[in-house]
């Protein structure tokens, strides 16, 4: 592993701490892709000396983090936020709205998109009302919406057989309003389908993976969320922020695809668990191949 340092830092290791307290430490425009999965407010233990925000002090709290994370990343750089909320006592929290809210207001980040995560097996809800809850959050922020940079011809995916019909038939896009209201069929002229495929959607369908299992982390991400945005929005060599590290899921998804990573947590037990992570997947042979496809991952 490289041994570069990032202010008091060394690169490509995770330390133990408050993640607040350590990011201030970071230096200013230094960190091309934040992406994580923050405890979320209300929910699972992550042993006993963490804090478990309930959702009224959550945003206080992670606003700070934002200040800070406003601060370290480049103008070229993005913040990838996972999170969720819950329902309890017959009502959806409502403090991921307040929290996006409150960024993208009061700490100079801008709120790029917001993507959805569809998860394609979940546990059912509970009770007669609610529906099965199959989502969660993926908000994208950047410090600069003119500068942060995206290598989408990486992501694009294969069209669809009706798209390239559609193409081939030339027919409609968007319909188009008349002066009387009524609408008209537009046509989409000279418009050709892109030589390497389209634009994924905001809605991400992640595959069912087997590296989730037997990690000693009660929430791990899933690989290849991580890995869709490190392919996205940064280059080889790029230095990436994990700020809740946990299980070591974007340290591993960074190695493997030739990024530097730089990791907190709270919990010395699983900063432990991210380095053994790391040196069971790294034999001094597989250091040496780059994985560039997301796929690739589960
Ligand atoms: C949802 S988990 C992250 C899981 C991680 N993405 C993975 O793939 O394993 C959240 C993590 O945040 C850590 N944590 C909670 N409060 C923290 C704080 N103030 N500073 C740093 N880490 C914290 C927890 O110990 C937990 O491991």
């Amino acid at each position: 592993m490289i041994s570069e340092k990032l202010g008091k830092f060394e690169l490509n290791k995770a330390y133990s701490g408050d993640c607040i307290e350590l990011t201030k430490k970071l230096p200013s425009d230094s960190i091309d892709l934040i992406v994580t999965s923050p405890p979320y407010a209300d929910t699972v233990s992550y042993g006993n000396k963490v804090k478990v925000f309930n959702p009224d002090d959550y945003v206080d709290w992670f606003l700070d983090l934002s200040k800070q994370t406003h601060r370290v990343l480049k103008p070229s750089g993005s913040f990838i936020l996972n999170i969720n909320d819950k329902a309890k006592n017959g009502e959806r929290s409502t403090y991921v709205f307040e929290l996006v809210y409150k960024i993208a207001k009061e700490t100079g980040l801008k709120l790029f998109d917001r993507y959805i995560w569809y998860k394609k097996s979940a546990l059912p809800m509970t009770g007669e009302k609610r529906l099965n809850d199959r989502v969660e959050y993926i908000f994208h922020f950047v410090k600069d919406s003119k500068k942060f940079k995206t290598y989408t011809d990486r992501i694009r995916e294969p069209y669809k057989e009706i798209s390239l019909k559609r193409f081939k038939n030339k027919v409609h896009g968007n319909d188009i309003v008349l002066p009387d209201g009524t609408t008209k069929l537009s046509q989409r002229g000279s418009s050709k389908p892109h030589p390497l495929g389209t634009k994924p959607t905001t809605v991400f369908r992640f595959d069912t993976c087997s590296a989730l299992r037997g990690l000693e982390h009660p929430a791990p991400f899933h690989p290849q969320l991580p890995a869709f945005f490190v392919n996205w929005l940064t280059d080889e060599k790029d230095v990436v922020l994990d700020p809740f590290i946990g299980g070591g899921t974007v340290a591993e998804v960074c190695m493997k695809m030739n990024r530097n990573f730089i990791g907190f947590d709270i919990n010395k037990k699983y900063v432990e668990i991210t380095e053994k992570r790391l040196k069971k997947t790294f034999s001094e042979s597989s250091k040496k191949t780059s994985i560039k496809k997301v796929t690739d991952f589960c």
